[in-house]
């Protein structure tokens, strides 16, 4: 119990960076000190950028690295990108650029932004009639439309706002449920801080109208606000990209696959995937490899993203592959339709430095064309998982970049790795296997 005690602390977000990597590693690890010079090992060399980063977050003591790799030759509606991507995960990268590259050679991505609506809410409970409510519904929004001006003045400017006030109706499913639900355009901004600002702006408001307005006053009794939040699910936030070709400009693949058939077994991976939710989910996992790697290197909201599309894929009350695929008239076609309520000024894509580089490397584009640059990204990266699936398996590459990651482990020196490679190229790769052969060599044993 003792020792259990010193794991507990009060105050200490109050303690100065320092104190807080030492109380943790005092407490936590077996080697204090050498943990400390690791952890700060990885400060920022230069004192103000690491404050940068360490004000993004609370409590930071150090920083985590990730790798920030690029996709080159993304043709995206006829202009070349070099999309930046930040993934733990060895492939993803490479398959994105081949996968790039192919479609490059192919007439490049096409894509449309459907709709650029996103969605909040204000949830609320009555017991009173709401059918006063709707009666002097026009009113109460000209109150909520007024209070809220200087929250909105500069939206407005910039072509954005609020496009409408709802009044809905839960009550069949929950007594006295109701919600005013907003939407909203926000331009190049995400917009998430926007969106809650306003809602709860308007929360206030709504609370005082009923409570003044001579026709609801008395009859609406009082209202309840549970909460007023912007919701990550944005069916009408949508971007869809699309790759076609002849059938027969599909290439040549392993085994003596001829492109028709390639054609009709990457449809029918696509087709498996509408169908079973536990392929459906690797599927989409795999689209979200590209989607999730530009996303964060963008400094956008991975989680939203991610809740959002997967909410979306099962929009039909299944859970199902967000990507088609058809074969008509000897033409080959596979899109990608995915909500994306991404932003390109605003929030962590200002404040990170790195970021601010990738949306530099991007060419500075409006939230509409990164929506088309991610929605690609994925596609790509879902055409490249199943072109690999359907033909020669996933483990072939991936296993080359695994040895390497094992062998780093190892602090394998360049030599080694070259000989290993050479060694596993008709091998199964397992960790033992690295480590035993590895071993044998260092030992002289080959
Ligand atoms: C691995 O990260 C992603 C894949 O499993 C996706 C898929 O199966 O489509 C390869």
């Amino acid at each position: 119990m003792a020792k259990q005690e010193n794991k507990t602390i009060s105050g200490f977000s109050k303690l100065n960076k320092r104190g807080k990597i030492k109380w943790i590693v005092e407490n936590f690890f077996k080697e204090p000190e050498a943990v400390m010079n690791e952890l700060m090992s990885y400060w920022h060399i230069n004192d103000e950028k690491q404050k940068i980063l360490d004000e993004i977050s609370e409590n930071t003591i150090s920083n985590f690295h990730l790798p920030y790799g690029v996709a080159p030759n993304f043709v995206i509606d006829q202009r070349a990108f070099a999309v930046p991507m930040v993934i733990e995960e060895s492939s993803v990268v490479a398959a994105a650029s081949s996968s790039a590259k192919y479609w490059m050679e192919r007439g490049g991505f096409s894509t449309e932004v459907i709709s650029t609506v996103k969605i909040g809410h204000i949830h609320f409970y009555t017991s009173g009639s709401v059918q006063l409510l709707r009666s002097v519904f026009a009113q109460l929004k000209a109150s909520l439309m007024t209070e809220v001006k200087a929250l909105t003045t500069n939206m407005n400017k910039r072509g954005g706002g609020i496009l409408d006030i709802e009044l809905l109706d839960f009550s069949e499913l929950e007594p006295d449920y109701y919600q005013l639900r907003v939407k909203f355009e926000t331009c190049d901004s995400m917009g998430a801080n926007f969106i809650n600002s306003v809602l709860e702006q308007f929360a206030s408001s709504f609370v005082r109208f009923c409570k003044t307005n001579d026709v609801v006053r008395s009859t609406l009794g009082d209202i309840e606000v549970v909460m007023s939040i912007l919701s990550n699910y944005t069916p009408e936030c949508i971007v869809r990209s699309e790759v076609s070709c002849p059938i027969s400009d599909l290439g040549k693949y392993p085994g003596g696959l001829s492109a028709e058939d390639f054609a009709k077994r990457f449809y029918k991976a696509v087709r498996i995937a509408q169908i079973d939710p536990y392929r459906a989910v690797t599927h989409n996992k795999g689209i979200f490899n590209g989607i999730d790697a530009v996303v964060l290197a963008t400094g956008n909201d991975f989680r939203a993203i991610e809740a959002g599309g997967h909410a979306y894929a099962a929009r039909d009350g299944q859970y199902r592959g967000l990507s088609q695929c058809t074969i008509d008239g000897g033409q080959f076609r596979f899109w990608l339709e995915i909500p994306l309520a991404v932003g390109t000024v605003g929030g962590l894509t200002n404040i990170h430095p790195v970021a601010r580089r990738s949306i530099e490397l991007l060419g500075h584009p409006s939230a509409r064309q990164l929506m088309s640059i991610i929605a690609s990204v994925g596609l790509a990266q879902n055409f490249a998982a199943l072109r690999s699936l359907v033909t020669t398996g996933i483990q072939k590459g991936h296993m080359r970049m695994h040895l390497v990651n094992i062998l780093r482990q190892f602090e394998a020196t360049e030599k080694e790795i070259k000989q290993t490679l050479v060694y596993f190229k008709d091998k199964v790769v397992s960790f033992s296997a690295v480590r035993d052969y590895l071993n044998l060599l260092r030992d002289k044993m080959l």
